[in-house]
């Protein structure tokens, strides 16, 4: 068993050589990344770690701080989530039926909690490519799942009772422990990628216990590369513990998984293994370059559930959720979230999201730090069972680096790194000819039953490389109001002239999507998305222009979506 780190100190100059402009531009953006290995998170440890109570406090008192604090609908006092009472957990329901279905998915209660400290690392756990897997590993996998699902259901480490913890935490059945009137959700907001760790964390433990096998990683559905993008074979094979009759049956294999997936198969097969590495490329590099369009908006004591979703969650990591799951309204397994614990493969694909998440952090520009140094953040905590059954209370401060949790992840080329678009069309004014209207005047809130184009001015233009590299130019869709018992999906494209949005997913004028799994809610929820544009709008040649037109293209379930706003802003 070997250890692979992620990448050990390679430069790599991402873009510019994937460029189709003639390089005589000096405004041109390219990505250098030096991908580190080991690299300590002291850098990273929050910097000023000032109690915010206190400084809202010293700024302009109660009154102050209640002020500045509505403007993210927090309350004043904002404090990091805190673990949820479990005993006062409620039934999780699958809305999206006509009669809806009450699901008992709490966990067994235990009175003693322990803070949990990371174990020294001894062994390293090694995740491998589920299709790069050998036979000998496979077997130990489906024998660690098979010993699982023979534990007694209410042994908290069974795999229904594991099922179970992705239903409570994500089906709104605990309260926020400080605000009774308000459901805890860990998705759609910057909580999604460090709790998803600690639940595959402890998951893996209790299988790798089970077969008395301290370097059992779970294997990653390696779905961001060409060789991955299928169902993994070991869990599509009938009779295997790793099977689920529960899923779409178009796609086994060898179906190509599509990471646009929007309830249809793409016209063009073809197309969509470039396409997947576009949208790749998209949400791990062009559309993030600030924190928050990575991890997912801000959440806190008070915030109510899905303020935002990061790239890769409301991308990808939806599109193959909704694409395993049956094609029904209610889509399970993996297509829903109260049900998507019960799908063996749905450990697999997010070890691929967690893994992402690692890549993310190593893919640095300079040694600006990639996790929020925010208290709010580093300081939320859950609660797990761990492989011995005890119940245990995590940090997200503690997630930050995955070889200090004790596992590492097989090195695979990142074919998406070199996959930057080209324009469709390149020339500056496009959108000057467009008979759209103009976003200032447009009456929102809107909805998308059909493509809505509407003009958006932009504050700032012809910036210089300093201007770029101080502030990220982002298109932010706000208001965004859907129906999150279903599935649904709209894509957002810039200077799309002739209205051709198809011919348009593998080019630059693709912007990104909004996306997300269907899962119960509680009140209206509104959501926002930002678009990183700095470098589309090289790509299309029109940094000066003063105004883009903007297509929202709605692919699924369009008329419960409705989009409150739209402008440009720059972000430090
Ligand atoms: Cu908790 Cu991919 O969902």
């Amino acid at each position: 068993m070997s250890s692979i780190p992620l990448s050990c100190s390679t430069t790599i100059a991402a873009v510019s050589q994937f460029s189709s402009r003639p390089n005589n531009h000096h405004k041109t953006r390219t990505h250098k990344f030096e991908v580190r290995c080991n690299s300590q998170n002291d850098e990273t440890a929050p910097a000023n770690k000032i109690d915010r109570r206190i400084l809202l406090l010293g700024i302009g008192g109660l009154y102050g701080a209640a002020n500045l604090a509505s403007a993210d609908h927090s309350p004043a006092f904002a404090s990091p989530i805190s673990a949820p009472d479990i005993s006062k957990c409620t039934r999780g329901t699958n809305l999206n039926t006509q009669q809806p279905l009450d699901v008992n998915c709490c966990p067994p209660v235990s009175e003693k909690i322990i803070n949990y400290k990371l174990p020294p690392v001894k062994t390293m756990r090694f995740r491998p490519a589920a299709h790069l897997a050998g036979k000998e590993y496979i077997a130990k996998y489906e024998k660690a799942v098979e010993l699982m699902k023979a534990l007694p259901d209410d042994d908290p480490r069974s795999f229904k009772q594991q099922a179970n913890v992705h239903c409570a935490y994500c089906n709104l059945t605990y309260e926020q422990t400080g605000d009774s009137d308000t459901k805890l959700q860990v998705h759609n907001s910057w909580l999604f990628y460090p709790w998803h760790r600690w639940y595959l964390y402890f998951y893996e433990r209790i299988l790798g216990k089970l077969i008395n096998d301290p370097t059992f990683g779970l294997p990653f559905w390696n779905w961001d590369h060409p060789d991955g993008m299928f169902m993994p074979d070991m869990f599509a094979r009938k009779g295997s513990p790793l099977y689920n009759p529960l899923r779409n049956p178009n796609h086994f294999p060898p179906a190509i998984t599509d990471l646009r997936y929007f309830g249809q198969e793409a016209a063009d097969q073809s197309k969509v293994i470039q396409n997947n590495l576009v949208e790749m490329y998209g949400a791990m590099v062009r559309n993030v370059s600030k924190l928050e369009d990575f991890y997912g908006a801000r959440y806190v004591t008070g915030t109510k559930p899905d303020p935002g979703a990061g790239s890769v969650e409301r991308g990808s990591h939806t599109a193959m959720h909704v694409w395993v799951g049956q094609a029904t309204p209610t889509g399970e397994d993996m297509g829903n979230f109260y049900s998507a614990g019960r799908e063996p493969l749905f450990f697999s694909h997010h070890a691929n999201v967690d893994r992402l998440w690692s890549l993310f952090r190593g893919l640095r520009s300079g040694s600006k730090p990639r996790d929020f140094p925010d208290s709010d953040w580093l300081d939320s905590n859950f609660l797990f069972y761990d492989e011995n059954a005890q119940l245990v209370r995590v940090r997200v401060a503690d997630t930050l680096e995955n070889e200090k949790m004790g596992y590492t992840f097989q090195k695979v080329d990142l074919p998406w790194l070199k996959s930057r678009p080209t324009a469709r069309v390149k020339k500056s004014k496009a959108a000057a000819n467009s008979k759209a209207a103009n976003a200032a005047e447009t009456k929102f809130p809107v909805k998308l039953d059909k493509v809505v184009q509407v003009l958006v001015d932009r504050p700032k233009k012809s910036r210089s490389k300093k201007d770029k590299e101080n502030e990220e130019e982002l298109l932010v869709i706000e208001g965004i109001e859907v129906d999150t018992a279903k599935f649904v999906r709209f894509e957002v494209f810039v200077n799309d002239e002739d209205d051709k949005p198809s011919e348009l997913i593998d080019k630059a004028e693709y912007a990104g999507c909004y996306s997300q799994v269907p899962h119960k809610n509680s009140t209206k929820v509104k959501s926002k998305i930002r678009l990183g544009l700095t470098e589309l709008l090289e790509d299309l040649d029109v940094e000066d222009d003063d105004q883009i037109l903007v297509s929202l293209v709605p692919k699924a379930g369009g008329e419960d979506i409705t989009i409150g706003g739209i402008k440009i802003i720059y972000a430090a």
